[in-house]
């Protein structure tokens, strides 16, 4: 893993006695209400292994986490990771330390000067002081005080040059990386660097705009795209097809345009195909309890695309059906609600089959991760990595150095 070269591992650092400061990505969706408690906490199980090798090797294990997106400077209760801290705890089968309120200060130093070998603190939400985002060395070096060796686990961050994912490694000699970030980065660049072929990758989503860089990084690669979604119809209304009062971005058409001639003319004489939808279940709105299909050729004018249509579904499986590498990024509908799900699940399903013979499959970003799980834990467990990250795994496909696996360089194991 090139990616990696030159950073240490956890599995070769000396934790004994060592209070050991891991970054997590426990930024994970709860529930709403006065009392909000863990509704999905995938980020915390696939953080275990390493929080459990750490404790094997006799660390006291101060973890830290960003949760939400706070107003800089303003804490905020209903983003404490203290409902975190409670799931983990029934997790890992051990107590954490939770210093409340703040992730620095008197309470904190208390808590983590106070910790035994195996013993685990979690601290406040990190985002609730604003240097955090700013990547502030003042900030970094009073979490770096917390501790002698720092280990970065956090993958869904990696793409954020933070105080806690970028300055503070620096501040500490002895670091390197977690199993999850190393699970995510070897997965991730196989698809990047040596992909099985055919690749086919699909794409789908709200927006073309958040997804650029990773179309244009994909069309150098894949041997199809197959888009859907929201996306989708910015490239048909690019192509002059009625998509109603479907939502689509029009200050994009003449991209979209200019991605299609890209992948039909390709590099070295290897064009590229891209699919487009063929059907699509359309509806009055998005509050519609009742849809109907159409050609694409047919959508009517008031009408609203929220889903890939059935042919469609056959024509993309058909497709992935051959694939020895696929990645999917971005649900094909607006699958959060069961009547506009059918598309984005048999898509999920079509990956799964293509796992069964053989393909190296693999599923990024937030929505699209939790329609997978949503599909059925059969599909998600067919599928060979789902990525923890969004933003993260993205950028890692587009290419672009992470600043939080750059931090991790030139350090002592
Ligand atoms: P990810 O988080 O996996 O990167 P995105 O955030 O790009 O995915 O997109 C997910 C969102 O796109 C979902 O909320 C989904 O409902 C929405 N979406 C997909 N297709 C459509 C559509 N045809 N109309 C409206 N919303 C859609
Ligand atoms: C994510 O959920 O993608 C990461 O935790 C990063 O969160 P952010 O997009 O708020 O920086
Ligand atoms: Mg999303």
């Amino acid at each position: 893993m090139a990616m990696l070269d030159g950073v240490a591992s956890i599995r070769d650092l000396e934790l004994e006695h060592q209070r050991t400061f891991i970054r997590v990505d426990f930024n994970c969706p709860l529930t709403e209400g006065d009392a909000p408690e863990v509704a999905d906490d995938t980020r915390i199980r696939e953080a275990l292994p390493t929080i459990r090798l750490a404790l094997e090797k006799g660390a006291k294990v101060v973890l830290a986490s960003h949760l939400g997106r706070p107003k800089p400077g303003q804490p905020d209760p209903k983003l404490s990771l203290e409902p975190v801290g409670a799931r983990l705890s029934e997790l890992l089968g051990v107590d954490i330390y939770f210093p409340q309120d703040d992730c620095v200060g008197e309470a904190a130093r208390k808590v983590v000067r106070e910790l035994r070998d195996g013993q685990v603190a979690l601290l406040e939400n990190l985002r609730f002081h604003p240097e955090e985002e700013k990547n502030d060395e003042g900030f970094a070096r009073q979490l770096a005080e917390f501790a002698e060796v720092y280990v970065d686990d956090a993958f869904g961050t990696a793409h954020r040059a933070h105080a806690s994912v970028h300055a503070l490694p620096r501040l500490l000699r002895v670091r390197g990386t977690g199993l999850l970030v190393e699970k995510e980065i070897a997965a991730l660049s196989k698809l990047l660097d040596a992909p099985e072929k055919p690749y086919v990758a699909v794409l789908g989503g709200a927006k073309v705009s958040d997804k650029l860089g990773v179309i244009e990084a994909l069309l150098e690669r894949v041997d199809a795209l197959l888009v859907g979604g929201a996306m989708a119809n910015t490239f048909l209304a690019a192509k002059g097809v009625e998509i109603g009062t479907s939502s689509f971005e029009d200050d994009k058409l003449a991209l979209a345009r200019t991605l299609m001639d890209r992948a039909r003319s390709g590099r070295g004489g290897r064009s590229v195909e891209l699919l487009l939808p063929v059907d699509v279940m359309v509806a009055g709105s998005t509050e519609s309890d009742e849809g109907s299909i159409y050609d694409v050729q047919r959508i009517p004018r008031g009408s609203m695309v929220l889903d890939i249509g059935p042919r469609t579904v056959e024509l993309f499986a058909r497709r992935l059906a051959g694939a020895r590498s696929i990645f999917w990024n971005g649900p094909l509908g607006l699958f959060e609600k069961p009547l506009f799900a059918a598309g984005t699940n048999g898509a999920a399903r079509a990956i799964a089959a293509a796992s069964e013979s053989g393909a190296f499959t693999v599923v990024g970003g937030g929505d699209t991760a939790a329609a997978v799980h949503a599909t059925g834990e059969d599909v998600a467990s067919k599928i060979k990595h789902i990525s923890t990250g969004g933003g993260a795994s993205l950028e890692l496909l587009e290419g672009k150095k992470l600043p939080g696996v750059e931090a991790l360089r030139g350090a002592r194991s």
